[in-house]
């Protein structure tokens, strides 16, 4: 299957389904016509990286949201507000790109931190990082009020690391996680793509470490989210293969069901058999997705609400709230947004249409 419709600048069309004018968007939660309920808003904080992993950026990068384009950080703030406030949301995770070169992140994970939910708990804050940089700034994200962060690293071998992501920064990522876990940002996730012929022979490697060190290892079937739309199912290494893997080195026991609810990964007890025991989870996104359970809304650097990785729409808030938009009618423009967020992502269907914004400037 050849994917078209990457590289090219978002277009911006309106949610399928989305009815703003409606009195039910009026007041409430982040519903859908689907029975879902959104309490998980990513956040990304710019398209920028400073990796450029295959199968996220061409080498030259991608053309950069210009400046003027990307919220402030006091607009971030406002929108994070009222979607806690209001919108029923109890976890912000933020993204990027990497959300480690926003300048202002400390400032917005401190005001995040701050807000309580309308039953007064304190909201759940977390980031999604290549890790690069966490070493200098874990501790003030600790202290700034972040709870969690998940780390991105598919290799633990410098030279596949660099042929991965084209820069040759492994030992800063280590360097990162384990700064994490010490600023007390635990337990540190770490997410892992196995690309076929790369480092689809890393899976027990990638365990061990984990386990080791203390952090808690997801694989993550890599999604058709890739710069050149060359994405093919055969070429995607499954979950069932993670596992294969992982059941030649490990006892593999299945967590109970339920223990996955919204969240995407399938959890597994593991045991070497030597001593070495713990967890691991596979979010088999395209070949079990979890679409029924989904609790995410997104937010892009520039202001769009995203109901979907996939969507191929999204709802302007930011243009709305320079035009002098209240409060409340962004909540309701979010919510109308939500009301018409789709059943599933239909990966698997023939008229899939990729989305019309790379994986970096959508938000992990
Ligand atoms: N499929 C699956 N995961 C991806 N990531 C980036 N692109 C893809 C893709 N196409 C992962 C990164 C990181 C997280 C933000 O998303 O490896 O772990
Ligand atoms: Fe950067 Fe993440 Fe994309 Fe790699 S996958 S280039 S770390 S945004």
């Amino acid at each position: 299957m050849t994917i078209v419709g990457l590289g090219v600048p978002a277009v911006r069309r309106p949610d399928p389904g989305a009815d703003r004018a409606h009195p039910r968007h009026a007041s409430g939660d982040l519903v859908d016509t689907h029975g879902r309920t959104a309490r998980d808003l990513r956040v990304s904080l710019t398209d920028r990286c400073n990796l450029r992993c295959h199968y996220c950026m061409p080498p030259e990068g991608l053309p950069w949201m210009e400046r003027t384009a990307q919220l402030g950080d006091d607009e971030v703030v406002r929108l994070v507000t009222v979607a806690v406030r209001d919108l029923g949301v109890r976890e912000v995770r933020f993204t990027g790109g990497e959300p480690l070169l926003r300048k202002g992140l400390e400032d917005i994970v401190a005001a995040t931190a701050a807000l309580r939910t309308p039953a007064g708990d304190p909201v759940r804050t977390s980031l999604t990082t290549n890790g690069i940089g966490l070493a200098r700034r874990a501790e003030g994200l600790a202290r700034a009020g972040l709870r969690r962060v998940n780390v991105s690293l598919d290799t633990l071998d410098a030279r596949r690391f660099a042929a991965i992501t084209r820069r040759d920064r492994l030992d800063d990522v280590l360097a990162g996680a384990r700064a994490a876990q010490e600023a007390g940002l635990a337990p540190v996730k770490v997410n892992a793509v196995l690309l076929r012929g790369t480092n689809d022979d890393e899976a027990p490697a990638l365990l061990r470490w984990a386990l080791r060190e203390g952090y808690r290892l997801r694989f993550i079937e890599q999604m058709p989210l890739d710069p050149h739309g060359t994405w093919q199912r055969s070429d995607m290494i499954t979950g069932e293969e993670i596992l294969g893997a992982l059941g030649a080195a490990f006892t593999l026991t299945p967590q109970p069901d339920g223990s996955r609810g919204a969240a995407p990964a399938e959890t597994w007890a593991v045991d070497d058999g030597a001593g070495l025991s713990g967890t691991v989870g596979v979010i088999a996104s395209v070949t079990r997705p979890f679409c029924g359970d989904c609790d995410r809304t997104r937010l892009t650097a520039d202001g769009q609400v995203r109901t979907c990785l996939f969507s191929t729409g999204e709802t302007d808030l930011r243009d709305r709230m320079r035009a002098g938009a209240s409060d409340a009618e962004l909540a309701a423009t979010w919510r109308a947004a939500m009301w018409g967020k789709l059943p599933g992502h239909d990966i698997d269907d023939p008229g899939f249409l990729h989305p019309t914004r790379p994986m970096s400037s959508i938000g992990g």
